[in-house]
């Protein structure tokens, strides 16, 4: 069943973007791995109750802002439509105006450049127009001092305090905004200018920081700034592993742990060489991944992994998440972090040496540590030793994110 929303949001991303001069319409610009457009949505989609989304979009862009926008409502079953949009700013939100559904009784319209408005501030809006049955925008104090000027010749300055840098959504009675648009004599750059036009009250509420509008390429890494400077932030993923290798019976079999040889203690039983502490890494990184686990990757009957010490497997486990192929769309590895459980070795004497071939096998940086259990279970009793590891993947440089969210 469709739902029947009483609000709708009008995005109006048909605008070319001149002062950004990107070459492409500015709400397809990308922005931290996505195009603008795509934050937006996010956005509105965080909206508190079921909504009704009118994209409005460059006409050539019709099917990127489908897609966009079907990314972002997931599996809502919110009412979403995408119009093409006009000459202007107050054309585009004219045939916005004419895609609004029967049951639409509010009306907000946003600029898809303001990419990073929370969700919030869609919300109390919302709320002001229902209490107050006005026009209601978002605004921020002036900062700056201000002067009106002719050319470049001061004339005077202005109070700031009855100043306000007006953002959006901006929120209206469906009714009042329809007549100010059916009624509308000159261009104005914002909504409210057209409803006060026809002499409708329009109240500003508090506005927020982050709603500013993208407008240059100063703007624009302002953006991707506030998501970190690099990716990492965004599309940070964990992954869990865990290994156990029972000691040998075979007082032949050498020790390799950590990546080391540890002379004069006992061998670990495996198919390799047993050591669990490189085993419980790998395990970690593939779940990061979501690429199964050692023995699904490599196999346990793979000749070329027969008695292999552990930096065997951790660069094959790089190479297979894709982190030496910089322009893939494959993983890196951030951090890894291991602790080992049992009783020998003592690992406290060269978790140093541990600490080194372990980050230079896998070409990410691993921190080791160790513990005993008291004396209980099998690594008390000394049957075998256990190693769990937690690693952070981040998306090589081509890699493509998930959508993010900054609120
Ligand atoms: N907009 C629109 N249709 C237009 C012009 C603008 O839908 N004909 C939208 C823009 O996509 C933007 C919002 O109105 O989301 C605010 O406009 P602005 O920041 O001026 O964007 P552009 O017009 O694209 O940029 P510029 O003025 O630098 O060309
Ligand atoms: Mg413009």
């Amino acid at each position: 069943m469709e739902s029947q929303p009483d609000v709708a949001v009008i995005v109006v991303a048909a605008g070319s973007g001149t002062r950004l001069g990107a070459g492409i319409p500015k709400a397809f610009v990308h922005l931290a791995g996505w195009p603008m457009l795509a934050h937006t949505l996010t956005r509105v989609f965080g909206i508190a109750e079921p909504v009704q989304v009118v994209v409005v979009a460059p006409p050539e862009y019709d099917e990127s802002a489908r897609e966009l926008l079907g990314l972002a409502a997931g599996q809502s079953e919110a009412l979403v439509a995408v119009v093409a949009g006009g000459d202007t700013r107050q054309q585009s939100v004219q045939n916005g105006l004419a895609a609004l559904s029967p049951s639409v009784g509010t009306v907000l319209v946003h600029d898809a450049a303001r990419a990073l408005t929370p969700s919030s501030q869609f919300d109390r809006v919302i709320a002001e127009v229902r209490a107050s049955g006005d026009g209601v925008i978002p605004g921020l104090p002036v900062a700056d001092t201000v002067k009106r000027v002719t050319v470049d010749v001061v004339q005077e300055t202005v109070d700031r305090s009855h100043l306000t840098a007006v953002q959006t959504p901006q929120g209206f009675p469906r009714a009042i905004l329809e007549r100010a648009y059916a009624e509308a004599g000159h261009e104005a750059t914002d909504d409210a200018g057209l409803v006060s036009a026809i002499g409708h009250p329009v109240r500003v509420i508090a506005g927020d920081e982050l709603a500013f509008k993208i407008t240059t390429a100063w703007d624009l890494n302002r953006a991707a700034l506030l998501f970190g400077t690099d990716r990492d932030v965004l599309d940070t993923r964990v992954g869990i592993g865990v290994d156990v290798h029972a000691f040998s019976d075979d007082p032949a079999d050498e020790l390799w742990l950590a990546g080391l040889l540890w002379p004069g203690e006992r061998g670990l039983a495996g198919h390799s060489d047993g050591d669990a502490v490189s085993h419980a890494i790998c395990d970690a990184i593939l779940s990061a991944a979501g690429r199964g686990d050692i023995g699904s990757v490599f196999g346990t009957d793979d000749p070329r992994f027969a008695g292999a010490h552990g930096d065997v497997f951790l660069r094959a486990t790089a190479d297979h998440i894709g982190q030496n192929d910089p322009d893939g769309a494959g993983w890196r590895v951030k951090h890894v972090s291991v602790q080992v459980i049992g009783n020998r070795p003592r690992l406290s004497a060269r978790r140093h040496e541990a600490v080194a071939t372990l980050t230079r096998a896998l070409g990410a940086p691993v921190s080791v540590s160790a513990t005993t259990t008291d004396g209980l279970g099998f690594t008390g009793r000394g049957e075998g030793v256990m190693a769990i590891a937690t690693a952070v993947l981040v998306p090589v440089a081509g890699g493509r994110p998930r959508l993010p969210a900054l609120d």
